[in-house]
């Protein structure tokens, strides 16, 4: 099965959903405004509030004790303030992607899946900021949306997908590999079909696509080795949707590492396991972000 044959698979099947969950249009609109560099806070402030789930989610996760406000911030303008623009590309667009996917009716435990992702996205920002990659807030939504496709399989192809859950818990292949196997396509071109339907811009499609293979990538191949070592990370680590894929790895053999090595040689010589020590007290922080955003309103 080759790429462009797993790709018009999972067009069927995504096409084969009456039900497939939207993103409001207001966080496109945001994520497109937030890239004119001109562009002033009254403008997002008024644009947001023109959907009141998503500021209802922005203010309760500010408010929470990730964020550690001094003192309540009760509206939007000051919040945005508060957090800067970047930061709010961020909200805007995750609070969105985790409303679409609500509900109890999947394979997946949601909660872990989500530590998954959002362990993703910290690692991919502490691997950004080591190698100078300009765009950290990018790197981090990157990381929180690289594996959307496991979602939709997890919703609208639940029975397929626990035998490819199944299959992973006594072969010793990756989760990607089985899918492939058994359902005919991955999450990987899965998620890039939503993508395209949510209108998400090119480089988040990339990372979609190709956070397995990020020497296909085509529109920042850096970006995509950035998200694919930290979902190895991850995935070897606490966050790693509890315990379900099987997997190790050889840093030295991954083309993630030679892509990223070529970009900064002082990450070359990173102390590895140091490194994973500080994943590992990131954890707890990751683990209260995504308790608190999953609280009710
Ligand atoms: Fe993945
Ligand atoms: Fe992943």
């Amino acid at each position: 099965m080759n790429k462009i044959q797993m790709m018009e698979r999972a067009e069927i099947l995504v096409g084969a959903v009456d039900d497939l969950p939207t993103i409001p249009i207001v966080a496109t609109k945001v994520l497109q405004l937030l890239d004119d560099p001109d562009v002033s806070i009254e403008e997002i402030a008024d644009l947001m509030l023109s959907d009141q789930v998503m500021t209802a989610r922005i203010m309760k996760l500010l408010n929470s004790p990730v964020y550690k406000p001094t003192q309540e911030i009760t509206s939007l303008k000051r919040a945005l303030v508060y957090l800067g623009l970047r930061h709010v590309r961020e909200l805007a667009l995750t609070t969105s992607v985790i409303n679409a996917f609500d509900g109890t009716s999947g394979a997946l435990e949601l909660n872990a899946f989500w530590e998954h992702s959002f362990g993703v996205g910290m690692v991919s920002k502490i691997i950004a900021q080591k190698i100078g990659y300009k765009d950290l807030e990018k790197a981090y939504i990157s990381g929180i949306i690289h594996d959307l496709g496991e979602v939709f399989l997890s919703n609208f192809l639940r029975e397929p997908f626990l035998e490819v859950l199944d299959y992973i818990k006594i072969h010793p292949v990756k989760l990607v590999d089985a899918e492939a196997e058994l359902l005919g396509t991955t999450h990987c071109e899965i998620g890039l079909c939503m993508a395209r339907k949510w209108n998400f811009p090119e480089a988040y499609c990339d990372v979609i696509a190709y956070h397995h293979s990020p020497t296909e990538a085509t529109v920042d191949p850096i970006l995509c080795a950035i998200v694919n070592l930290s979902d190895l990370f991850c995935t070897v680590r606490e966050l790693n949707y509890g315990g379900r894929e099987w997997i190790s790895f050889n840093l030295s053999e991954e083309e993630a590492w030679t892509i990223l090595k070529k970009e900064s040689p002082e990450f070359a010589h990173m102390d590895v396991e140091r490194f994973c020590y500080e994943l590992d007290d990131a954890i707890p922080d990751v683990k209260e972000l995504v308790s608190s955003i999953f609280t009710p309103l």
